[in-house]
């Protein structure tokens, strides 16, 4: 039977306290989710458990993921760095924070359980960058990571869309492994988003930039607007669904193939 049903299930939700990941774990809460948060802050909601996480700091990843000991049905990875941050931060955060944290989740799934990465369509052009890409994420841990970024940082480029083209990669590449074990992994990318981060954005992109993102639906999504294919990609409804990349952006990156141009 078709199920987007969360009553009973037990999840984890970073970024938690802001924007798309608030919106998410809210909702998780009302569907009757077990939810617990992970974040730098904690989230002015009722969560079942929380956990405050710094995801550039591989000690507080570590301490985080041992807090957790109970099976997890899914996992929501929703934090963020805003653009603003340093591009080692970004990369931190964005990656190797994330990898590591759902790394160590793995270990309390079970078959049936889905993970769903928040990239981002700055990253749209991931498959153009392959070969780099995967020399990165074929390092194993945080600090081999951290190496990596500064001694290629020049041709990486700025660590946000490198974060999350890496983010991308990582989870098409987990999802051709992790499937032999029955958990799935998938991404979405969304486009313009109205949340503090895309404020933050506003400092170091150009206007022109940000409103090319709001072609041709004309306008940035809400929040709310991202949570629905989260919760559908982490539920027993998309149970044939893995490695996908979920354009949540409308129709940004459609847009922008048919006209094979860049920014
Ligand atoms: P937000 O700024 O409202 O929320 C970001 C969340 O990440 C907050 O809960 C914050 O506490 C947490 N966070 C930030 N740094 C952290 C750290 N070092 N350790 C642990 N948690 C940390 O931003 P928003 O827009 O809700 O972002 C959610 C996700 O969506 C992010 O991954 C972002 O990159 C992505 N995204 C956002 C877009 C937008 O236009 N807002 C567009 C595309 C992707």
């Amino acid at each position: 039977m078709v199920s987007t049903e969360y009553s009973g299930k037990r999840v984890i939700v970073t970024g938690c306290s802001s924007g798309v990941g608030r919106a998410t774990a809210a909702a998780l809460v009302n569907l009757g989710a077990e939810v617990v948060g992970m974040s730098r802050r904690a989230p002015d909601l009722d969560l079942a458990n929380f956990h405050p996480v710094d995801l550039s700091s591989p000690d507080s990843v570590a301490t985080a993921v041992s807090a957790i000991h109970q099976p997890i049905d899914a996992l929501f990875n929703c934090a963020g760095a805003p653009p603003t941050a340093t591009s080692l931060d970004l990369v931190k955060v964005n990656f190797l924070g994330t990898r590591m944290l759902t790394l160590g989740v793995l270990e309390l799934m079970g078959p049936g359980a889905a993970i769903a990465n928040v990239s981002s369509s700055v990253a749209g052009d991931w498959r153009a960058h392959l070969s780099r890409l995967r020399e990165f994420t074929a390092t194993k841990t945080f600090a081999e990571g951290v190496l990596w970024y500064t001694q290629h940082e020049e041709h990486a480029g700025h660590g946000y869309p490198f974060s999350k083209a890496a983010l991308t990669t990582w989870t098409m590449e987990q999802s051709a492994l992790l499937i032999s074990r029955g958990i799935r992994i998938n991404a979405v990318s969304p486009g313009a988003v109205q949340t503090p981060l895309l404020e933050a954005s506003a400092q170091i992109f150009p206007a022109e930039y940000l409103s090319a993102t709001e072609h041709p639906i004309g306008r940035r999504s809400d929040v709310e607007e991202q949570v629905g294919p989260l919760l559908f990609l982490n539920s027993d409804a998309a149970s044939y669904v893995n490695g996908a990349d979920l354009a949540t952006d409308g129709g940004h990156s459609a847009s922008r193939s048919l006209a094979g141009s860049q920014w």
